[in-house]
């Protein structure tokens, strides 16, 4: 690229929030022209996790390069319920994306089989992750670009020292692109305007915040599957129910927990003996903080009956009143 480098590019001190459809289409106009000036007829490569930033990232490539982008999705196993299977529905059927779909499933579960520290778990799969990357990103000839679904809080935040950059790097000296980041000047708030302008389901574009490490932090201590699956099961009643009524949209972050413990119930009038499922539901502004939903209790009790009658291995249901602090939104 001549002159000034896509990745120096910053927000402008004027720049009018993106708010309205009209601004987020004008927004993608000036995209898709600056994404064909700066990618000619190169390929380009993206990680496609199925999260808003990634996705609104291939939605505007796919408008600008079509089938030069080569888009990676890596099902590391703990991706919730439906996931895979909408980020390949919308992307691949959808929108006719050149989508390549790894199943890293049995890679990443065995790799975490007996780890039960915290950190240590977040390493495995933030490694393995860029591990399985890399090794679909060498299959592939004539890759010159790597898109990321950086915005603009990422660069602020690393620009302070709060957070690393975490979409920057991390994948092998062999493997060196030159960066796409065509959302790099948005707010979290314009992603979604963008997205939705693209023509994104709102299930994508409005979902709640999702961890990288997904439900692996919620199945604390040494994954199972038999157990993580537990969790993803417990999710899915529990984002079905708040999408019936009326909380999706409401409440900040909301999911299941299953503990790596057991206690004595009652199944069938037989003893079992069996896990928890721990429902959390929080409000925030900024995560840093947070507060507990109230949520009705009629339909804590409608839940608590499905996931007890639905869930294969839990005869109880807890809700964690917890704010934070002094809990962390998350369990580890
Ligand atoms: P905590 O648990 O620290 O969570 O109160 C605050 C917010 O951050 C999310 N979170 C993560 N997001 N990777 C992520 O991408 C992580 O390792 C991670 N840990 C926590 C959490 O879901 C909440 O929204």
């Amino acid at each position: 690229m001549e002159g000034k480098r896509m990745t120096d590019i910053r927000r402008p001190e004027n720049m009018e929030r993106i708010t309205t459809p009209e601004l987020a289409q004008a927004f993608i106009d000036e995209q898709v022209k600056l994404l064909r000036e700066q990618i000619g007829s190169d390929k380009v490569l993206l990680a496609l996790s199925g999260g808003v930033d990634s996705s609104v990232v291939a939605a505007l490539l796919i408008k600008a390069v079509g089938d030069q982008l080569v888009a990676v999705h890596v099902n590391h196993g703990l991706l919730r319920k439906g996931e895979p299977e909408q980020v390949q529905r919308v992307f691949r059927d959808e929108m006719k994306a050149n989508l390549v779909y790894v199943d890293a499933v049995d890679r990443f579960l065995d790799k975490l089989a007996g780890v039960s520290d915290p950190e240590q778990k977040r390493m495995i799969i933030g490694g393995e992750f860029i591990e399985v990357f890399a090794e679909e990103a060498r299959k592939l000839d004539g890759i010159k670009f790597l898109a990321q679904g950086t915005i603009w809080p990422d660069i602020l935040e690393s620009e302070k020292g709060i957070k690393a950059h975490h979409n920057a790097g991390g994948l092998p000296d062999d493997l060196r692109f030159e960066l796409v980041e065509p959302v790099r000047i948005l707010f979290k708030d314009e992603v979604r305007a963008v997205g939705s302008a693209l023509g994104l389901p709102d299930s994508m574009v409005y979902r709640q915040p999702f961890p990288g490490p997904g439900l692996g932090v919620r199945c604390p201590g040494a994954i199972t599957r038999d157990r993580l699956e537990a969790v993803r099961e417990a999710d899915a009643i529990l984002r079905e129910e708040f999408a019936k009524n009326g909380l999706e949209g409401k409440v900040w972050q909301y999911f299941t927990v299953v503990p790596d413990f057991k206690s004595t119930g009652i199944k069938d009038g037989e003893r079992c003996f069996e896990w928890p499922v721990i429902i959390r539901a929080v409000n925030t502004r900024d995560a840093m903080t947070a507060t507990v939903e109230n949520v009705p209790f009629d339909l804590m009790k409608h839940i608590t009956q499905r996931i007890i009658t639905e869930v294969k291995g839990v005869n109880r249901v807890l809700y964690d009143f917890t704010p934070k602090p002094t809990a962390t939104i998350e369990y580890e």
